[in-house]
């Protein structure tokens, strides 16, 4: 059998560990050989093509970003681009795909095993945002490296006696700002599925200014105050998915924290620090797993399928579930972390 693999939408820390993962236990084990799209989409719809086997994968273990290269090129948006993608898999002689993907790329994937093609996906993005899955990897690596950042900005708070805003990133959904938050010991944490409130927000940080602590105010991109007023970019453009690009919630608090408390106040953007560089222990392993649970799904013949975590065990569930809805942060999550506000 003949497999491709490609990697779509933002990159995260554990593609490289999943490409090396399938691709030893498929050729090791099942005698396969692979096939690499270059650019997520791009690859299968434009015939990009590298070679991909045993020796291009050593040594990537630890790597970050992905040696395939990614795009949001989104080929349900391209005239004829399913028959493309089907005509380019057959002259590459591909019987089957493994997508490695958020909700965008898996979204095309369960489209294209609609349409009988052989695709097993596997879940990716640092959001931790995809259902059917209790982690993905990236995620472990964008609270480590925030929580890193948190701790940072602390001494730098004290010392000035500032209130420090760190915008995380999280467009939908605030599990970064969450877990980073709570592990940083936040004053406040402001996720997207919660509109927050600024005078709350103001009230938390003149408190801690009274406990002669410098407030942490954490906050994920995608968040907005009550009174919904959008806090993007002006020139935000869509990408082939319709995504707008996020940022300025943190400048926006930044100059209301100032205006409404009097305090001096910086906001820091993290911003692709979250996505570069190794991945943690933890990433790497579940990478691992997830790339050998794929190219076994893709031997036994599954299709229309995606690995996930469930618990401590990969499981396969269908593609369609994983990108029905996004997995949000539920109320009673956000609420364990209320106890620390203020
Ligand atoms: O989906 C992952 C993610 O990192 C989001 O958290 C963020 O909003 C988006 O990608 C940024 O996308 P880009 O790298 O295209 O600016």
């Amino acid at each position: 059998m003949r497999i491709g693999i490609l990697t779509g939408g933002g990159d995260c820390p554990g593609l490289n560990a999943v490409i090396r993962a399938a691709v030893r236990k498929g050729t090791e084990v099942h005698g396969h050989g692979f096939v690499g799209y270059r650019d997520g989409w791009r690859g299968p719809l434009e015939g990009l093509t590298r070679p991909l086997g045993v020796p291009e994968v050593r040594g990537i273990l630890p790597r970050g970003g992905t040696i395939l290269g990614s795009s949001r090129t989104n080929p349900l948006k391209v005239d004829g681009g399913v028959e493309r993608i089907t005509a380019q898999l057959a002259h590459d002689g591909v019987d089957a795909l493994i997508a490695i993907g958020g909700e965008d790329t898996l979204g095309v994937a369960t489209e294209l095993a609609a349409r009988g093609l052989t695709v097993v996906g596997v879940p990716k993005t640092i959001d931790n945002d995809l259902g059917a899955t209790d982690y993905t990897f990236g995620f472990d690596t964008a609270v480590t490296i925030a929580t890193e950042a948190i701790d940072r900005l602390h001494t730098t708070a004290e010392s000035h006696h500032r209130a420090l805003v760190v915008e995380v990133m999280g467009r939908h959904a605030g599990w970064i700002a969450l877990h980073a938050g709570l592990a940083g010991g936040a004053n406040v944490i402001l996720i997207p599925e919660r509109p927050f409130d600024l005078d709350e927000v103001c009230r938390y940080v003149e408190r801690r200014f009274e406990l002669e602590y410098a407030p942490i105010v954490v906050v994920a991109e995608g968040a907005v105050p009550v009174a919904g007023q959008a806090a993007v970019q002006a020139d935000a453009a869509l990408d082939a998915f319709g995504h707008v690009r996020l940022g300025g919630i943190g400048a926006f608090l930044e100059r209301e924290i100032e205006a409404r408390t009097g305090k001096e106040a910086r906001a820091t953007v993290l911003g692709h620090v979250q996505r570069g560089g190794t991945p943690t222990a933890y990433d790497r392993v579940l990478a691992t797993r997830f790339g050998l649970h794929a190219v076994d799904a893709v031997h036994e013949g599954a299709t229309g399928v995606m690995v996930a975590l469930q618990g401590t065990s990969i499981v396969r569930v269908p593609l369609e579930e994983a990108t029905r809805e996004l997995k949000t942060v539920p109320l009673e999550r956000y609420l364990e972390a209320e106890v620390f506000f203020g």
